[in-house]
Parts: C-alpha cells; structure tokens; sequence
C-alpha cells in the first residue's frame, strides 16, 4: 500500500540515459520507496532513448509553445519505473549525451531546456495537470533546482520541496538577462531568491527555496559547509543547515549482483568467494594483461576528472607496479587523463591496460576481477563505485572524504586484529599519502588469511537502498506532517 506520492524530476535516468551516478540513484531509488510505502513518479526530459523506451503512453498534457517551442508531457512505464516525460524536440530531440553535444561543449541553451524541465515539476506540484497531484516534488542536482524556485513564486500554495546536492562542483550559473526567458518575476532576482554572486543560480536557488536539502552522504554534508566543500555556497548552506542532511547512496543489488550477474565470467558470492578468480583470469585476458593469479590487479571504473584524483594514479604508478601488482582503467572524459593512461599502457605491456570509453559489461567485469578497486577522489558526495567493489569482494583503495569515509572501514591495525576491514583510506589526498596507502595494500595482499575475511567483510556490507529509503520515506512524511 502506498499513501504517499513523490514526484522525482532529474535530467539523468538509468537505465536509459547516464553520465554518472545521479542515473543510478534516480533509476533505483523508487523500487526501494514503493518497499516503504512511497509511491514515485519521475518526470525526465524526452530524450530519444527515454521515449524509445515509453510503453504505450499517454498524453497527460498539451502545451502550446513551451519555452519556444510545442511540447507535451507525457505518461507511461518504461523498465518498471512510472515516469512522466517532457516531450519537447526542440529542448531535448538531440545526439551526444544530456548535457552537450558530440564536440563536447555544453548546448547554449542549458538553462532553458533545464528550466523547462523545472518548470513542469512545479506545475504538476501546483495541480496544473489533472492526471497527476505529487505531495512531495523532489528534484535532484542543479537542472531542476529551479522547481522550487517555481513553486514559490507561483504564489500559490504548493507541496514541500527536497533539493539533493549530488555534487557541488556543478551549480548552474547562468546571466541575470536570462531571468525573463526562464519565466521568473522581476523579484525573484534577489539574495533570497535566485541570485548568487551577480548571476542567476540554479542550484543556488534550490538550496534557497527547497523545504529540506539533501546531499548523498552525512560526511559530504558537513564538508559543503565548509569554504573549500562549498565551492561557493557554504555561507547558504550553514545557513540553512537544520534542513540540510546527508542520507548514503545506495546500489541495485540486482544489477550487482554476482551471484547471477550476466556480464561478468563467473557468478560468485560470499559463501562461494574462490570462483572470483575466474573472473581475475577472463579480464586479465581480455585487457591483454598477464595472467597472472599472483599479481595484485587494480581496477578503475571512473570519469576521468580532476575529481576523481586520477593524476595521482598516474604519478605514482612506479609505487603501484613495484610491488609486482597490475592496473586496469576503464573511463571517460579529461583526454589529457586518457592519453596520460594510454602511454602508461604502451609503457608497461601486460602490466597496465586502458579501456577508453563507457562500457557497462566490462566496468562489471572489473568489479568481479580485480582485486582492488582504487577510488582516490579529492572529494565524492557519496561515490557508487565503491560500493560496488563491495558487494564484488574487490577491495576499495579510497580517499578519506565524503561518502568514501562514510562507506570504507579502514583495515587499520585495531581492525585487522579485530577482524572488520573492509578496505584502505587515505588522507590528505596527496602523492605521499597514497603512496603509503598503496604500500598498506601490497602488506595486506601478503596477508592471505585477512585478504580473504576483508573480502567476506566487503561482501557481507549492506549496500542496498534499504536503508537509505526508509531515510528518504521519513524525511518525507515529516514534511508533510508538517504541512497538516
Ligand atoms: P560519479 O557520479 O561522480 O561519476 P559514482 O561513483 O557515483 O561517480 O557513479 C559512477 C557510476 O558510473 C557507477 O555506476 C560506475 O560504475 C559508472 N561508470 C563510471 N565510468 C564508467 C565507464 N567508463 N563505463 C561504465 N560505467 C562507468
Ligand atoms: C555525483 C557524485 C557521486 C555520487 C553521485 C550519485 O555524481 O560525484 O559521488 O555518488 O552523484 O549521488
């Protein structure tokens, strides 16, 4: 039985279109709801891959001339999930992913394609749309920040607001010219509506408006507070900090799952852990790396970004190979990154392999073969991948920020003694300290009996959405006990 309904608006949506983990939440989080009594719509835009994917839908609204051009919001299911889809080829009818075109660059009208799509969770919030009353709109990152924004500035009553910050590093500025052309009053360009620092803000707005922010996990909220976590937005965010909360991701453990996972060589699990090696021996072989059981393998599934600390791999991969040890990269993006990678794999035959590109079989793959995943991120709201290594039994070489923190239980010597490891932190994030943290790995990986109970660990971690569901159900009913 559900009680509560949830309007979910993102630009992302896995499994249909994805450049990181935003999709992956939004696409998961509403199985988990519905087990809480949460019943989830989400609206995305009509993006060519989401509307192949529409089983019979329906037209739930017309509109004539819709941030310059014709449009219609449509209704239907598509891989279990109930969605509502803006379907406006003007804004959205486009090749290359959601943000920017095949050349790499931004599309210039962002804020309009992105402020439309704000615009319809506000209507549906406000009742525009018979078909279809939320309780709640949820709107996630800073495209669709601007809903709150929307609602309050209807001036009529509307259901409460939740803004999840899935990363600060991308907020939405845009100039304050636009204001018109989104459709916001003159008054809403002030310090406590959409203006930050002589622009528009779209994220900035959210934080602002929203009746509860959240961000994806309790360490990364308490860092956005700070100057240099906050990139801008920390005074907002102190502020506004008794609706501010950190609630952890997690993953689809039937996507990822190895016991039945089709994409990888060999299904396996906890009580069944020594078929990994299986998998060890299919990537090894299909990144031309040596077969070699012996040899330490690490794996990165990632975007390539400053982000993602990546340089440092790169700077310290003497340590890493001088233990004997393997790397195999699978990401996207910087291209001075993918170069610097690639060289390393000419430089270094059988011992570190590149796959450039987004391939969701072999980022599988990696989980189920390597030994140790390597996440040394500068900052991670929460971070998937980790989690993934997890449930895979590959060990996570993290740094210690945001959801990392949260998520890794340190195999330091009181845990090893104790027997609860699940993985390798290190702070600061510099060269030196990963270093040492690379070492604290080789001395580990010579500890067979722990390497062994640190997997058990790693994949006994619950890292499903159980939890943080009932997180999300409880911050919702208390926003709406609070209306009543
Ligand atoms: P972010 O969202 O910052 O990129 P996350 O760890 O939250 O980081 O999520 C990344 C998601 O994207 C994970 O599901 C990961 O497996 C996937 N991913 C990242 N890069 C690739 C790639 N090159 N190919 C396939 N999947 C990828
Ligand atoms: C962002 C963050 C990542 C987080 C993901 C989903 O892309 O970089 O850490 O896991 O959103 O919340």
């Amino acid at each position: 039985m559900t009680d509560l309904k949830v309007l979910s608006v993102a630009s992302e949506l896995y499994p249909f279109v994805k450049t990181g983990g935003l999709a992956d939440v939004v696409g998961a989080l509403p199985g988990a709801l519905a087990a809480e009594g949460v019943a989830v719509t989400t609206l995305v835009p009509g993006y060519p891959a989401v509307l192949a994917a529409l089983v019979e839908p329906e037209i739930a609204y017309v509109y004539h001339w819709f941030f310059g051009g014709d449009a219609r919001l449509l209704r239907g299911k598509a891989a279990g999930l109930d969605l509502l889809v803006l379907d406006a080829p003007h804004l959205y009818d486009r090749p290359g992913n959601p943000y920017m075109g095949g050349d790499g660059r931004d599309w210039p009208d962002n804020p309009i394609r992105f402020a439309a799509l704000s615009r319809i969770a506000a209507d549906l919030g406000l009742g525009f749309v018979p078909s279809y009353k939320p309780d709640i709109v949820h709107a996630h990152d800073w495209p669709t920040s601007l809903a709150p924004a929307y609602l309050r500035y209807s001036g009529r009553p509307h259901p409460p607001s939740v803004v999840t910050i899935h990363n600060m590093a991308f907020q939405g500025q845009y100039p304050r010219e636009l204001l018109p052309a989104l459709g916001l009053p003159d008054h809403a360009y002030s310090v406590e509506g959409v203006e930050y620092f002589g622009t528009i803000g779209f994220l900035k707005a959210g934080i602002q408006l929203a009746d509860r922010i959240t961000t994806v996990s309790p360490t990364y909220a308490t860092e956005i507070c700070t100057a240099e976590g906050g990139m801008g937005l920390d005074g907002l965010l102190r502020a506004r900090g008794p609706v501010l909360s950190g609630i952890l991701n997690g993953i689809d453990t039937t996507v990822w799952d190895p016991a039945s996972d089709p994409l990888i060589a060999a299904p396996f699990d906890a009580a069944r852990p020594g078929d990994r090696t299986l998998n060890k021996r299919a990537l090894q072989e299909r990144l031309g790396l040596n077969v070699d059981p012996d040899a330490q393998l690490f794996g990165i599934v990632s975007r390539l970004t400053w982000q993602k600390g990546l340089d440092l791999v790169l700077d310290r991969l003497g340590t890493l190979l001088s233990s004997g040890a393997q790397l195999a990269v699978l990401g996207s993006g910087d291209p001075g990154l993918a170069e610097g990678f690639g060289l390393a794999a000419i430089g270094n035959p059988g011992r570190v392999a590149i796959a450039h590109g987004y391939d969701e079989g072999l980022a599988h793959l990696i989980q189920a073969g390597s030994d140790v995943i390597l996440v040394p991120s500068r900052f991670e709201p929460c971070g998937l991948t980790q989690l993934c290594a997890l449930r895979y039994g590959a060990i996570p070489l993290v740094g210690r920020v945001g959801g990392l923190a949260d998520t890794i239980i340190d195999a330091n010597d009181v845990a090893r003694a104790a027997g609860i490891g699940t993985g390798v932190q290190f702070a600061p994030v510099t060269g030196e300290r990963y270093d040492a943290a690379l070492l604290r790995m080789a001395d580990l990986w010579r500890d067979k009996p722990y390497w062994k109970k640190m997997q058990k660990n790693a994949m006994k971690t619950d890292v499903s959405w159980q939890r943080p569901a009932a997180a999300y159900a409880a911050l919702y009913r208390s926003l709406v006990a609070g209306r009543s």
